[in-house]
């Protein structure tokens, strides 16, 4: 870590990948990918299936390590061992299944896991659970156990148990599709809370279209390439692109592209139902046709 620049950001510098040993057949799960995540942004990732989302996630904390290029962790390199702790503790990574994620029986015990192997003392350890589990508003299950739990509040004590380390970035691999639809909705508002009030990072996969136009930023992958990047507005305008390669848009953005091919004059791009309400009040309000 000696001498490396201090950076506010992942950096990933022509990053190739590949699962098998390079063949010259061998098929790239991420090609020549090159992408800045700063501190305190909102990114949604989004692509088909086999897209290579999950494997770009696996990049950004050195759980994978690139075939070849450069992942920069706040100007830590991912190939470099003595990094490994250092980029761990500020990429925390969240599952699908929280299932896979709670090792403890009980809560508290499995919030303080990442401490415990810190070797973070007990006082400590028991202060920063607490205000962990009070941050997700989930303290009053600090002595329930796991089994208990719904499937979004397991969600909710998975990230407690990446949140206690005070991460800079929170990656979140597609962390709300085994949810209900109100436990999509309180992780989504937490993650908007973290991001916002503690400034933290929040890279989160998605196959919720819905969700990802709640990002500040899209990521759209397409077979191990970067296809799109940028704001949800001008992501979604692309409607025919995104079809193209397998994705949907939010439903408010399709129906107001429908009515624009019955001849309307709607923005393109609008993923706001307010947004679309007021258009069509304009339209109802303005001259018969
Ligand atoms: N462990 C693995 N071994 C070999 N190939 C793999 C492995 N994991 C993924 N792949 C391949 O790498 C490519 C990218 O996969 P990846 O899991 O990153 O896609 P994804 O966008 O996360 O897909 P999904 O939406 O299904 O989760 C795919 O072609 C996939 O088949
Ligand atoms: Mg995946």
């Amino acid at each position: 870590m000696q001498g490396r620049k201090k950076q506010n950001m992942i950096e990933l510098k022509n990053v190739h990948f590949s699962y098998e040993s390079a063949t010259k057949d061998t098929k790239l799960a991420l090609n020549r990918i090159n992408l800045k995540i700063s501190c305190g942004e909102f990114v949604a990732v989004v692509g088909a299936n086999g897209s290579g989302k999950s494997t770009l996630a696996k990049h950004l904390n050195g759980l994978l390590i690139p075939t070849s290029g450069d992942v920069l962790v706040l100007g830590a390199n991912t190939k470099c061992e003595e990094d490994s702790i250092f980029i761990k503790k500020n990429v925390g990574m969240v599952f699908q299944n929280p299932d896979n994620q709670l090792v403890f029986t009980i809560v508290e015990e499995d919030v303080a896991f990442a401490l415990e192997n810190l070797g973070v003392p007990q006082q400590e350890m028991r202060e920063r659970v607490e205000k962990t589990l009070s941050q997700l508003n989930i303290l009053e299950y600090k002595n329930a156990s796991n089994a208990e739990l719904s499937g979004g509040q397991k969600q909710l004590v998975a990230i407690a148990g990446v949140l206690v380390i005070n991460p800079k970035f929170i990656v979140l691999d597609e962390s709300t599709a085994m949810l209900d639809p109100q436990s999509r909705d309180d992780v989504m508002c937490i993650l908007k809370k973290l991001n916002s009030e503690l400034g933290i990072a929040v890279v989160l996969i998605t196959h919720f279209m819905e969700e990802a136009a709640l990002a500040e930023r899209i990521i759209v992958m397409n077979e191990g390439k970067v296809e799109l990047d940028d704001s949800p507005r001008q992501v979604f305008k692309k409607l025919e692109l995104l079809e193209s390669i397998g994705l949907s848009v939010p439903q408010v953005t399709k129906f107001c592209h429908e009515l624009n091919l019955l001849g309307e004059n709607l923005p393109l791009g609008i993923v706001d139902e307010n947004e679309c309400a007021i258009e069509l009040a304009k339209i109802l309000k303005g001259p018969r046709r």
